[in-house]
């Protein structure tokens, strides 16, 4: 197989370039493009940099574009792609080096909707919660903060320090949805703004490469709709 990767070390090239490398894939003790990777990285090119924590879904950290397509190397099976793989590090973000990118612009966004409990109260043994309240949670709290969502959004490559973009919205849904929180007034009111809710133009591409099967953009929706109750029973309150 033939595997082309994108290597810039600012350090000591001019400018980025492509590197392709051909794998005898027999060679290669795994399934995964994670394994591959590890592969190229000790038989080929030691100086190869990429991120890699968990190996198994988990810890979020190697997302990769693969083909166009933003996922998880570890979770990736060789034999899901074609022989002639492209890997370039996920788009719209400042690249470190290879295929490592800065991230510190998705978390200033993560930070921003407060993702954390905000309660009112301090309940003597724990906040409680009906299931069916618990269900609302289901689908907005999986999320491993891999960034293959937001660095697939034209909106979020746009507007990065404006936009929330879907990783954080997700989490704002997850808290605003929240029973046990009380500051969902104050949620809504930050997030009702032209960039930092609406800039969503519905691409849908957060869904498609989401290697969780999350879905970001019903959860904007939702964040959405709770907008539209909230100021209509604020519109109703005012007279
Ligand atoms: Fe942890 Fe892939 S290495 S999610």
């Amino acid at each position: 197989m033939q595997i082309t990767i994108y290597r810039y070390n600012p350090d000591a090239d001019m400018r980025p370039r492509y590197e392709t490398y051909n794998v005898d894939q027999s060679k290669i003790s795994g399934v995964m493009l994670l394994d591959v990777l590890e592969y190229i990285k000790s038989e080929h090119d030691d100086s190869l940099a990429f991120r890699r924590s968990c190996g198994g879904g988990v810890c979020g950290s190697d997302g990769l574009n693969v083909n166009g397509k933003n996922m998880l190397a570890c979770v990736t099976q060789i034999s899901d792609l074609s022989d002639d793989i492209t890997i370039r590090p996920m788009p719209g973000m400042p690249v470190i080096r290879d295929l490592i990118v800065n991230l510190e612009q998705f978390y200033k966004q993560f930070e921003s909707v407060k993702p954390y409990l905000q309660s009112d109260s301090t309940p003597e043994r724990e906040h409680i919660q009906m299931p069916e309240q618990r269900d609302q949670l289901d689908g907005l709290y999986e999320c491993i903060m891999c960034a293959c969502c937001s660095t697939a959004c034209p909106s979020y490559w746009w507007n990065p320090d404006k936009f929330v973009g879907p990783a954080g919205l997700l989490a704002a849904a997850r808290f605003i949805l929240d029973s046990r929180d009380d500051k969902k007034a104050e949620r809504l009111k930050d997030l009702d703004d032209l960039y930092r809710l609406y800039r969503c133009r519905s691409i849908m591409n957060c869904t498609t490469v989401c290697p969780k099967g999350l879905n970001p953009n019903a959860a904007i929706q939702r964040i959405r709709e709770e907008m539209m109750d909230y100021k209509s029973k604020k519109k109703g309150s005012n007279g």
